[in-house]
């Protein structure tokens, strides 16, 4: 979502999934509280059943919405909403975790053990309408 005007009605929708998923076996949110109230930082993903291969038991973790506000940034809120968010993946069975990163995570996700592969390409099927 970096870089990419966040305004619409999928905020709502995605405020609706969670509600409905968030806690169950499948999505889970790793967040450090503001003081003031909200959210200082925040990490979810979501478990996705793939197929089995020869190198992988086909349960993926996907690692999305990796956020620390910016007042609250280099603290290591991120690194820790983070690791939290991957242990959780991992123990609900992931053998592989995907992510789409930024600039300014990357760092954070090279010393996590993230790699970038060469071989991902993506087919965006159907344009997103936001209306
Ligand atoms: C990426 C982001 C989540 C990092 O959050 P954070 O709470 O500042 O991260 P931490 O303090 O835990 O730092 C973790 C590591 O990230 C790296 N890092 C964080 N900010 C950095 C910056 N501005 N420049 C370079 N490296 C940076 C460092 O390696 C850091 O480890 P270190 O402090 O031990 O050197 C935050 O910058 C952010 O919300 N950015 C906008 C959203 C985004 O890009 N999300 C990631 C992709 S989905």
């Amino acid at each position: 979502m970096v870089g990419v005007d966040i305004a619409g009605p999928w905020r709502d929708r995605l405020a609706d999934h969670l509600r409905e998923r968030l806690g169950g076996e499948l999505v889970a949110a790793f967040v450090i509280d503001a003081p003031a109230g909200g959210l200082a930082a925040c990490a979810i993903g979501v478990v996705h059943q793939g197929l089995p291969g020869p190198d992988h038991v086909g349960v993926f973790g996907q690692v999305q919405t990796v956020v620390t506000e910016q007042p609250f940034r280099r603290r290591g809120y991120g690194r820790a909403v983070t690791c939290a968010l991957v242990e959780w993946l991992t123990g609900q069975g992931c053998t592989l975790l995907n992510l789409a990163t930024s600039d300014a995570g990357r760092e954070l996700y090279v010393s996590l053990g993230f790699t970038s592969n060469p071989c991902s390409m993506r087919l965006i099927a159907r344009p997103y309408h936001r209306a």
